[in-house]
């Protein structure tokens, strides 16, 4: 098991990524779901010469505009990225008994699909690494207001879980991204602020919460799929 470093207070993104990676002392990589916050810290790691590795989780449900956002990544960067995919034998199980929605219908059923094709892939995806990093912020819903920028994700064998821009506000990510001028999700000026899965996606109108769009039927204390589990 790692030993989490002390982070400053004050420690920037890239400082983070730096003091995480050498505590990890082997491979770590993004989870990315192409949101600005994924890219703003693939732009910020290759700025610092920081080597990791990136992975994504296809559902199977993305909209066709994330995969856009993905191939002008490997574009602008020329990095790999490690697709994963859920087994096609439970998928094909779930579709069959019980539909293509099967989600809307229950909490519980909402949690089966997640972990189909999110949270089983997640544990091949951290296979052999020394750690993983993340784009979450506190900001983000009330399940993340305690994130840490360095964790022991004790539920993923105890390696490190990066989330070097916990304290970054949207209004920040959203400056850095047009500064830079990174590749970003045309759903974005569709009014989505919040970008999972189709059909558990939507846009959100001004003045509502960002994430008001995701699985907008539940509870925010709900509004998890099981990838952030602490
Ligand atoms: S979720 O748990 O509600 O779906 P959210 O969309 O806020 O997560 O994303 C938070 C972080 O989880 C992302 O910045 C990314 O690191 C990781 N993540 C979410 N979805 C995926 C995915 N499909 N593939 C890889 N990483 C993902
Ligand atoms: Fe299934 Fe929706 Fe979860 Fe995607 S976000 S895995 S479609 S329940």
């Amino acid at each position: 098991m790692n030993a989490v470093p002390e982070v400053p207070a004050n420690a920037t993104a890239q400082e983070i990524l730096r003091l995480g990676l050498e505590a990890a002392q082997g491979p770590v990589k993004l989870a990315c779901s192409f949101s600005l916050e994924d890219v703003a810290i693939i732009e910020l790691a290759q700025e610092a010469g920081l080597e990791i590795g990136v992975f994504a989780l296809d559902t199977g449900r993305l909209n066709e505009e994330t995969y856009e956002v993905a191939d002008a990544l490997t574009e602008r960067y020329r990095i790999q990225i490690d697709w994963y995919f859920p087994k096609h034998e439970a998928v094909e199980k779930l579709e069959r008994e019980k539909g293509l929605f099967s989600f809307r219908e229950s909490l519980e059923n909402r949690h089966e699909c997640c972990h189909i094709r999110k949270v089983e892939p997640l544990g091949r995806a951290l296979q052999g690494l020394a750690g993983w990093i993340t784009g979450m912020r506190r900001e983000h819903n009330v399940t993340r207001t305690d994130l840490k920028a360095i964790e022991l994700d004790q539920l993923n064998g105890g390696i490190l879980k990066l989330n070097p821009l916990l304290d970054w506000s949207e209004a920040q990510l959203m400056d850095f991204v047009q500064e830079r001028r990174l590749p970003q999700n045309r759903l974005l000026k569709q009014g989505y602020r919040s970008i999972g899965c189709a059909p558990c996606t939507r846009a959100v109108q001004p003045g509502e919460d960002a994430r008001a769009g995701r699985w907008w039927w539940e509870n925010p204390e709900h509004k998890e799929c099981g990838l952030h589990r602490r």
